[in-house]
C-alpha cells in the first residue's frame, strides 16, 4: 500500500464507523420514543422532570453571573502575579492628615499621592538572595503563631509569643549567620527602592530616609497567638508607626505558587484593588489615611516579603545594617 492508499482507507474506515454510529443513535432515539409514547399511555400527568431540572440550572447559572460580576465591580485586581509589570501606578488624592504632617517637609511632598506597582527594578537573583538572608534569620527563632518579623537594624526577630535580639544570640554562637555579601545585597535592594519610589512621586532622593521599622516578614496558616499574629486587620501605616511617609514592599514569594490567601488589598469604598505577590515585585504607596489596606490571610503554604518605610523627617533615619552589629 502507498501512504496515498493507506490514507484513503483509513479515511473509509473512519467513514465507515461514523456511519454504524449514526445508525445504532437512530436505533436508541426510535426506542426511547416508543417508551415515551407507552409511558404517556400509562400515565394521564408525569412531573416535566426535564424542564424543572433545566431551569432550576439555569437560574443558578443567573445567580452566579449576578454573584460573579458583582464581585469583579467591587475587587479590582492592579496586579496579577502572572504578569511581568514595567511599573503600573494608581493615583489616590492625598488624605488631609497626610497632607498636614508632610508639609512640615517641603521637598518630599508628593506630586500625588498614590500606589506604584513594579517587576523590573529587583532581580529575581537578588530576590532569591534576601529570601535565602530571611530565611536564615527565621530560623533562628519564629513566632508561634501565623507571623514572624526579622529586623535586620534593631535586630527584632520573632521568638515564640514575643521577641529576641538576633544579633544577640549570633554572638552567642560561634559562626556567622550573615556575610558581608548579605549585607551589601541588602542595600543594594534597598537602595533601588528608595530610587523608584523618589522618582515615581517625584521628589529628591536624597530627600527621603530609610526609617524603622524595615522588616523581612513571614507569615503561615498558624493560629494566631498574640496580637503581632494578626496581620489581617484594615490599617493606616501612618497611624501605626508615625515615622512612615512612604511605605514599600518586597515581595520575595509567589502568590498562588508559593501559598494561596495572603493578596494585599487596599481598601476603600469605591473600589478594593489587590496586589498579587510575586518573586521580586515592588510595592510602594505613601503612608497617609488615603491609602488604608490589609493582607488577606494566608490559606496554605508560607508567604515572604520585606517592607521597606522611609520617612521624610530626617531624625528617624535609620542606617542599612552591616557585619559590625555582631563582630
Ligand atoms: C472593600 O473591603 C472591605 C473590607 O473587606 C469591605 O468592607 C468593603 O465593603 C469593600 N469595598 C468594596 C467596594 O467592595
Amino acid at each position: 500500500m502507498t501512504l496515498h492508499q493507506r490514507k484513503a482507507a483509513n479515511k473509509k474506515k473512519l467513514y465507515d464507523s461514523k456511519e454504524s454510529f449514526k445508525e445504532n443513535n437512530r436505533e436508541k432515539k426510535n426506542v426511547k420514543a416508543n417508551e415515551q409514547n407507552e409511558n404517556c399511555q400509562d400515565k394521564s400527568f408525569k412531573m416535566p422532570w426535564k424542564k424543572v431540572i433545566s431551569r432550576f440550572m439555569i437560574s443558578m447559572l443567573l445567580l452566579f453571573v449576578v454573584y460573579w460580576t458583582s464581585n469583579k465591580e467591587n475587587f479590582h485586581v492592579l496586579a496579577s502575579q502572572k504578569d511581568k509589570l514595567q511599573l503600573i501606578t494608581a493615583e489616590v488624592p492625598c488624605s488631609q492628615m497626610y497632607k498636614k504632617e508632610i508639609s512640615r517637609f517641603k521637598e518630599c511632598i508628593p506630586k500625588q499621592c498614590g500606589r506604584l506597582v513594579t517587576d523590573i527594578v529587583i532581580t529575581p537573583e537578588e530576590a532569591a538572595n534576601l529570601l535565602q538572608i530571611a530565611k536564615k534569620g527565621f530560623a533562628l527563632g519564629g513566632s508561634l503563631g501565623g507571623a514572624s518579623i526579622l529586623d535586620l537594624h534593631s535586630g527584632a526577630l520573632s521568638y515564640a509569643n514575643s521577641f529576641i535580639n538576633i544579633y544577640e544570640k549570633i554572638s552567642t554562637q560561634n559562626k556567622n549567620v550573615f556575610t558581608t555579601e548579605d549585607f551589601k545585597v541588602y542595600s543594594n535592594v534597598r537602595n533601588k527602592i528608595q530610587q523608584i519610589v523618589a522618582y515615581n512621586f517625584g521628589i529628591p532622593v536624597t530627600k527621603l530616609y530609610l526609617t524603622h521599622p524595615t522588616f523581612f516578614s513571614e507569615m503561615t496558616t498558624r493560629v494566631a497567638k498574640t496580637k503581632h499574629d494578626e496581620y489581617w486587620h484594615i490599617h493606616v501605616d501612618k497611624e501605626t508607626y508615625p515615622s512612615f511617609y512612604y511605605t514599600s514592599l518586597l515581595y520575595l514569594s509567589d502568590y498562588g505558587i508559593d501559598f494561596s490567601g495572603g493578596r494585599f488589598v487596599f481598601v476603600s469604598n469605591s473600589k478594593n484593588m489587590t496586589v498579587e505577590p510575586r518573586l521580586g515585585r515592588v510595592s510602594a504607596f505613601t503612608s497617609g489615611s488615603e491609602n488604608p489596606h490589609y493582607v488577606e490571610r494566608v490559606n496554605s503554604g508560607t508567604r515572604y516579603a520585606l517592607t521597606v518605610s522611609f520617612t521624610c523627617d530626617p531624625k528617624f533615619a535609620i542606617s542599612d545594617p552591616t557585619t559590625s552589629k555582631f563582630q
